[in-house]
């Protein structure tokens, strides 16, 4: 059986016959033989938008891999920080690259203070966290104005470090200015995550020790968010990026498509959630008016995955250890109670309804006592190298400018009437 596909105009009968390659077909052939026929797919729901080396996601099966490594070993095996390297640069770094990725981003976590005293001062007392996320992390463009030089991969190179240093340090700054606490400056002794801890929650003790299991399920989570292929932040990120804005800007736009509530909310829709049910006696009416449509089972479903998502089963190992550190969530067993009730009910089992990434991450971050808001200010540090990596990888490809069609659907040409004649 040839693996290709035949398109026919059939106003005209010409036909053009397109390989299959790895899944896709080239929409060039197709565009060669119907020039001025738009394919209309709002939403992305059938159009690869990139080729990508990056992440391999098969939602069918349940397999999610960083450039070849499945996400299971790289959540016992490896660092939050060492994942990055591998999703920026390709392959896993080697001890010397490794010492030096680390000592790179360990001192590049300071932010001009004029971030600080006059940016982040700015704020309203009560600002989202995620609001300042995404303004703080435009304006570090205005601080390195060459990051424009994005044809630079030196100089690339600079502004990813930048980025991935600084970002727990912004995101730290915003919690603490939203509870009015003063900003904690990082720790240079502390690892990666240690110093994100260090950062949000230091009173007035000389040095900070965070829980070493704390700081590990922290840094597995984050390993988790890293990198998801062609998301709705990422695909943000490379569109912008197409444009040859520069990465601060970029990754800004790709925060902001993180903060929305489809996106990067859905482990605060599963504590609201979880809260509402209130009790175990509650959860079958809760099941019925999910199967009613009144109700979504939050953390559950997932447009790729229709198996259980790979990740969701890392954090709810995780998920253990954090509650002998913390005493268990009283919502734990709500959860755990639903999770057992959907995966034998034949309405979640028709429609490949299983626990999403966010369904116990969310139980996660509040026990480490993260106030809801921060959640997807959580997200959006793990995200970080899979915005870059996708960032420079679009870059390499010398990709063009994002430029879709539309298919019009307004009024044809009219005449303009005075606005006292109408
Ligand atoms: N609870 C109950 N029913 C559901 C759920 C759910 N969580 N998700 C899907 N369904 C049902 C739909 O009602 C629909 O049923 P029908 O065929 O009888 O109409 C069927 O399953 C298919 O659902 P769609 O909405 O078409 O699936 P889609 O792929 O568009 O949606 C989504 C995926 C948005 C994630 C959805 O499953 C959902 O809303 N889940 C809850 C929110 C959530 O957890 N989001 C986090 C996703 S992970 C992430 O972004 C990091």
């Amino acid at each position: 059986m040839p693996e290709t596909v035949t398109i026919t105009d059939n106003r005209t009968g010409r036909s053009v016959e397109a390989p299959i390659v790895n899944g896709g077909v080239d929409a060039k052939a197709w565009s060669d033989v119907l020039p001025g026929v738009w394919f209309l797919d709002p939403g992305y729901m059938t159009t690869a938008s990139a080729q990508s080396a990056i992440t391999e996601l098969d939602g069918e099966n349940g397999i999610l891999r960083y450039r070849g490594y499945p996400i299971e070993q790289l959540a016992e095996h490896s660092t939050y920080l060492e994942v990055c390297y591998l999703l920026l640069h390709g392959d896993l770094p080697t001890k010397d690259q490794l010492e030096t990725w680390v000592h790179d981003v360990t001192y590049h976590t300071f932010l001009h203070e004029n971030m600080r005293r006059r940016f982040m001062d700015g704020f309203h007392h009560d600002a989202h966290p995620m609001g300042m996320m995404v303004s703080a992390l435009a304006a570090l463009s205005t601080f390195y104005p060459e990051a424009k030089n994005i044809e630079d991969p030196q100089n690339r190179n600079i502004q990813i470090n930048r980025l991935i240093s600084k970002t727990p340090t912004i995101a730290a700054m915003a919690y603490r200015a939203s509870i009015g606490m003063p900003f904690v400056y990082p720790d240079n002794s502390l690892n990666y995550t240690e110093n994100f801890l260090s950062m949000m929650w230091r009173v007035a003790e000389p040095h900070y020790e965070p829980d070493p299991v704390l700081a590990k399920a922290l840094d597995v989570l984050l390993i988790l968010h890293a990198d998801h292929e062609q998301n709705c932040s990422t695909t943000a990120m490379r569109v912008i990026g197409s444009s040859h804005a520069d990465p601060f800007s970029a990754v800004a736009g790709a925060t902001a498509a993180l903060y929305g509530p489809r996106h990067g909310g859905a482990n605060e829709a599963v504590i609201h959630m979880l809260t509402e049910i209130g009790s175990y006696e509650n959860i079958p009416a809760f099941i019925e008016s999910v199967k009613g449509g009144s109700d979504r089972l939050m953390g559950f479903g997932h447009r790729v995955y229709k198996a259980y998502d790979p990740r969701a089963r890392i954090v709810k190992a995780h998920a253990d250890e954090v509650f002998k550190v913390t005493g268990k969530s009283p919502l734990l067993d709500i959860a755990l109670k639903l999770e057992e009730i959907a995966l034998s009910d034949d309405y979640f089992k028709s429609r490949n309804l299983y626990p999403n990434v966010d369904f116990y991450t969310g139980l996660i971050y509040q026990a480490m006592k993260f106030p809801m808001d921060m959640f997807t200010v959580l997200f959006a540090i793990g995200r970080m190298p899979g915005w870059l990596a996708h960032w420079q990888e679009s870059l390499e490809q010398n990709s063009k400018i994002s430029r879709p069609r539309q298919v019009y659907m307004g009024p044809s040409v009219r005449d303009y009437v005075a606005v006292g004649d109408r």
